[in-house]
């Protein structure tokens, strides 16, 4: 008998639709990389990022997940050269100006985390638009992490909670676990049950560092914009293989 890799059909007759992860988390990793093999600029790889992005959108959309968070901008990515970050910001406004209908016909409700206000002030008109006009999104929740640190978010809840307990409206002995997540940028959100991450690395370079305690880790080798239903479907199908215990046996 031959075999070889699975058909994307075979995938989907695998997976079980009453078993999906809640929240897929993604670290898009390998635009640089994909340009370059193509003796590209890495822009070009951006580009063609951005697309990996809008089907893994509509994918998780269609199969079921109810929550998408998606690592697009960290703090440190502010150490690449200026032209790569304009381009950047330029391909976001860009994106939410032009697909924010979409959003809104699919039933996506768009959120950034991140420390939003240290992003220029025409991304941050186009973050606030694309909120709003997406609130009533009720399918799905599309998170998209902007200017995004997970030690920075872990620093801003401690603020929020010194604050918030100097002016009465918590008191220090009820800080429990569930408390301390109410006050990160993902707030009333669940966990994320499954993080992939492309191109190979085996990293969690700062992402959601205190909601994947017990996130089922899948790293995929293929480029973001190399990115297709397939491999989300290979990643949804090894995660229903695992045996989650978080600690217990
Ligand atoms: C990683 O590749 C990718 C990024 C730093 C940017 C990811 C952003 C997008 C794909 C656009 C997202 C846009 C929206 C609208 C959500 P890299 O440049 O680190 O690649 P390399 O490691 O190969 O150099």
């Amino acid at each position: 008998m031959v075999s070889g890799p699975l058909t994307e059909e075979q995938l989907l007759n695998m997976l079980d639709r009453s078993r999906l992860p809640k929240h897929v988390a993604v670290i898009m990793d390998g635009n640089g990389r994909w340009a370059r093999d193509r003796g590209l600029p890495r822009i070009s790889g951006h580009r063609a990022g951005i697309e990996a992005t809008r089907r893994v959108i509509e994918d998780c959309r269609s199969l079921g997940i109810k929550i998408l968070t998606l690592f697009a901008f960290s703090v440190e990515n502010w150490k690449r050269p200026k032209s790569e970050v304009s381009a950047l910001m330029d391909l976001l406004k860009k994106y939410l100006r032009g697909e924010t209908h979409k959003l809104i016909e699919n039933d996506i409700r768009f959120k950034a985390i991140g420390r939003i206000n240290g992003l220029s002030d025409s991304v941050q008109k186009e973050i606030t638009m694309a909120t709003q006009r997406t609130k009533n999104g009720k399918e799905m929740m599309l998170n998209v992490a902007l200017n995004y640190s997970g030690r920075i978010e872990i620093i801003d809840a401690i603020n929020k909670i010194i604050g918030d307990v100097q002016g009465g409206r918590l008191e220090r002995d009820k800080i429990t676990e569930e408390v301390f997540s109410r006050y990160l940028y993902t707030e009333s959100l669940p966990d994320p049950d499954l993080l992939i991450r492309t191109s190979g690395e085996e990293r969690i370079s700062n992402f959601l560092l205190w909601q994947t305690a017990y996130a089922e880790f899948f790293v995929t080798s293929v480029y973001w914009p190399d990115f297709r239903r397939y491999h989300l479907l290979e990643a949804l199908v090894d995660y229903q293989k695992r045996k989650r215990r978080f600690g217990g046996l």
